[in-house]
């Protein structure tokens, strides 16, 4: 067409020249209009996305008026807590009843699928009670702020979360700051510090992808470091030392116990051991509270707590 018009001269030689050079000056923009509209699409959706997640209201939320606790000593007492996880039919939880002194260490006991991680998660709030069932300090802990109730509870759950960032980082867990030696005394009591003193850059080493593999008692200690390092007035343990051996949970549970003082400490375990360090032993089977006194004196008995204790010297000699 261009060529056709300059043979016939109604276009100059150089006009087309001009021609050929704008369009050749033009495709670049163009592709990039294209390249900009599609990406400008693409993080509208993604925005999209975020939006629904980030406007999402937490189910759990702060009491409006609330109460003034900007401490916590670490009384519990539970009346009459009955609980159901959303979408079930049955009831985890029966008509509850539990007093625990500020300073007492208790072990909750009992059968796979009882209703013990149910019952811990209500301390903190994970799962909510019904208004008038849990009281820590006498105060309903539905008028508590989630801040100054979560700042003053330390939860070691079953399941363990470690993030591919420093041992520091996964320790403070967002938290502020600690001195380096208020970190030591929480990674010695979690028995980790001797093998986090063994790596090159000690507490700024990586872990996960970039950094080193921890194993499955390591990345259980470190979230026990993690609970221990603010001093919480409340402590639970969640089956927190299911993967370290009987030795290691002795010396870890020693050290808890004597730095922790006058705080509450609520252990979930399946070893004879560690049970037999609570003053108090709480046994649980289908959602209840069966059976409640000191260790030896369940022992004694011959009850509910007798008999898992039987079945697990017979589960450890089978598996001798
Ligand atoms: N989020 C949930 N939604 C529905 N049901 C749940 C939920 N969490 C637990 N359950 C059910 O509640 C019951 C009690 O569970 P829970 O985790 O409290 O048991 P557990 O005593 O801690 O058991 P384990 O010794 O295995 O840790 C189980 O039957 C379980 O299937
Ligand atoms: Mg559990």
């Amino acid at each position: 067409m261009g060529g056709r018009l300059t043979v016939t001269e109604q276009i100059t030689t150089g006009d087309f020249v001009a021609f050929i050079s704008y369009l050749n000056l033009l495709t670049w923009p163009m592709m990039a209009m294209g390249w900009v509209t599609n990406l400008v699409q693409r993080g509208a959706a993604c925005m999209r996305r975020i939006n629904r997640i980030l406007e999402e209201v937490p189910e759990i939320r702060d009491p409006s008026p609330g109460v003034s606790a900007s401490r916590i000593r670490g009384e519990i007492s539970i009346r009459g807590l009955t609980l159901r996880h959303p979408g079930q039919r049955t009831d985890v939880l029966r008509d509850i009843c539990l007093g625990i002194h500020p300073g007492e260490t208790v072990a909750v006991v009992g059968p796979v699928g009882c209703g013990k991680t149910t019952l811990l998660s209500v301390i903190p709030r994970i799962l909510d009670p019904p208004p008038g069932t849990v009281f820590i300090d006498g105060n309903d802990i539905r008028d508590i702020p989630l801040g100054v109730l979560r700042a003053h509870i330390g939860f070691v759950t079953q399941e363990v979360f470690i993030f591919s960032d420093t041992i520091r980082n996964n320790v403070l867990f967002g938290g502020r700051d600690v001195p380096p030696e208020t970190l030591t005394a929480a990674l010695r009591a979690a028995d980790i510090l001797e093998y986090v003193e063994s790596l090159d850059k000690g507490p700024d080493t990586l872990i996960g992808e970039r950094g080193v593999t921890l194993s499955g008692g390591q990345r259980q200690r470190l979230t026990i470091a993690r609970a221990l390092i603010h001093h919480p007035e409340i402590l639970v343990l969640d089956d927190a030392l299911s993967m370290v051996d009987n030795r290691t949970e002795e010396r870890i549970l020693g050290r808890i116990l004597a730095m922790r003082g006058r705080s509450t400490n609520l252990i979930v375990s399946h070893r004879p051991s560690t049970i037999h360090r609570a003053h108090r032993v709480l046994v649980m089977e289908k959602g209840r509270i069966v059976e409640e006194g000191r260790p030896e004196e369940l022992l004694e008995a011959g009850g509910h707590y007798a008999r898992l204790y039987e079945e697990h010297l017979l589960r450890m000699e089978l598996e001798m």
